[in-house]
């Protein structure tokens, strides 16, 4: 089957491992199902695997992509990305043992993909594979940051460090949908004002001062902007970091985090529960994923070139 895959890492050019040729088909463990791939779509962590972040050599090839929609014996499903270990048991995402797929197991950037049945979620009838295909990395992220974790509550003021990105977009729609008032910075005129088409009251250039401090910032960025989300937060605020993407180590500034009693927490993926708690919000509110692009399997490169440089607004979908 046609699959884009990584056979070598390259921290320095991530675009030049990307390779998409034939791979084996999977097989369905005892367990297991085999999803037909309708639609997949591109996370920052296919360009973190092409880089070799968290993806040995030892497990290569491995075929890229956390996330699909598609079909088990004509059933609709979503994939569930989180596989936890056999025997596990509770939250997936706190496992020790727990990965991605495509990082332990092959991916979904594929005509078919091996997962755990407990992973499949059934698709409802008013969301397509491509808006579906959308939600179990950036979107379901971005659900629990915000209602788990940001401790937000409707009226309350969130910034959302970036516009146009995969769960900076989610949570723009999201946060909106929950009855927050969303502020976001974008760095580009562009993006700001895509950011307000999709539910943002404001929209800032980077580092801006703000008309006044927030109650949460959704962090996916790092050391760009972590100082600035420390410095817009009002005190006892909270910010909510899922990533890192421009560097893991900015500085702590930790005589503001305890002389203005911020609250830091970390967090990750979902549950199953938390995806049907997304499911249910998107009926209820009619949201829907923002889609930047739909690519079919053989021009993915040109989906991790504009993710590399930026120049995307919302999701790129891939279609095997
Ligand atoms: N913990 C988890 O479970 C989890 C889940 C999903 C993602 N993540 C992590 O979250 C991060 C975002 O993922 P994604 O898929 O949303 O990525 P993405 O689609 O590539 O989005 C990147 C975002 O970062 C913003 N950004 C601001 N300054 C930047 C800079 N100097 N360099 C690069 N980007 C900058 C961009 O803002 P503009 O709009 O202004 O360009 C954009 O909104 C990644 O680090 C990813 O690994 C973690």
């Amino acid at each position: 089957m046609l699959a884009a895959h990584v056979t070598a890492a390259d921290p320095h050019h991530p675009l030049t491992a990307l390779r998409i040729g034939e791979r084996p088909e999977p097989d369905a463990a005892d367990g297991w199902a085999v999803v037909r791939v309708e639609a997949a779509t591109l996370n920052r962590h296919d360009l973190w695997s092409l880089a070799g972040v968290g993806l040995p050599a030892e497990r290569m090839p491995m075929i890229l992509g956390t996330d699909a929609a598609g079909t088990v014996d004509g059933r609709p499903v979503i994939v569930h990305a989180v596989i936890a270990s056999p025997g596990w048991s509770g939250d997936a995402t706190l496992d020790p043992k727990r990965t991605l797929l495509s990082e332990l197991h092959q991916g979904t950037m594929a005509e078919f993909v091996a997962v755990p049945r407990a992973n499949l979620i059934d698709r409802p009838g008013w969301l397509s594979a491509e808006q579906a295909a959308c939600l179990p990395t950036a979107w379901l992220t971005a659900y629990r940051m915000l209602t788990r974790d940001s401790g937000l509550s409707a009226g309350d003021t969130v910034l959302i460090q970036g516009a146009s990105g995969g769960v900076a977009s989610a949570a723009t729609t999201l946060g909106s949908a929950l009855g927050f008032r969303v502020w976001v910075t974008g760095r580009t005129e562009a993006k700001r004002t895509a950011a307000l088409g999709r539910g943002a009251d404001a929209a800032f250039e980077p580092g801006a001062r703000l008309p006044e401090r927030v109650d949460a910032v959704i962090e996916t960025v790092g050391e760009a902007t972590w100082a600035h989300s420390l410095r817009s937060l009002r005190p006892g605020g909270t910010i909510v970091c899922a990533g890192a993407t421009s560097g893991p180590n900015p500085p702590a500034e930790l005589n503001r985090v305890f002389f203005q009693q911020l609250r830091v927490i970390g967090s990750t993926m979902g549950t199953v529960a938390e995806f049907h708690g997304l499911l249910e919000l998107m009926e209820r509110t009619g949201v829907r994923p923002g889609i930047d692009r739909v690519l079919d399997l053989p021009d993915a490169a040109e989906g991790f070139r504009a993710m590399a440089e930026g120049t995307l607004d919302g999701k790129i979908v891939i279609k095997p």
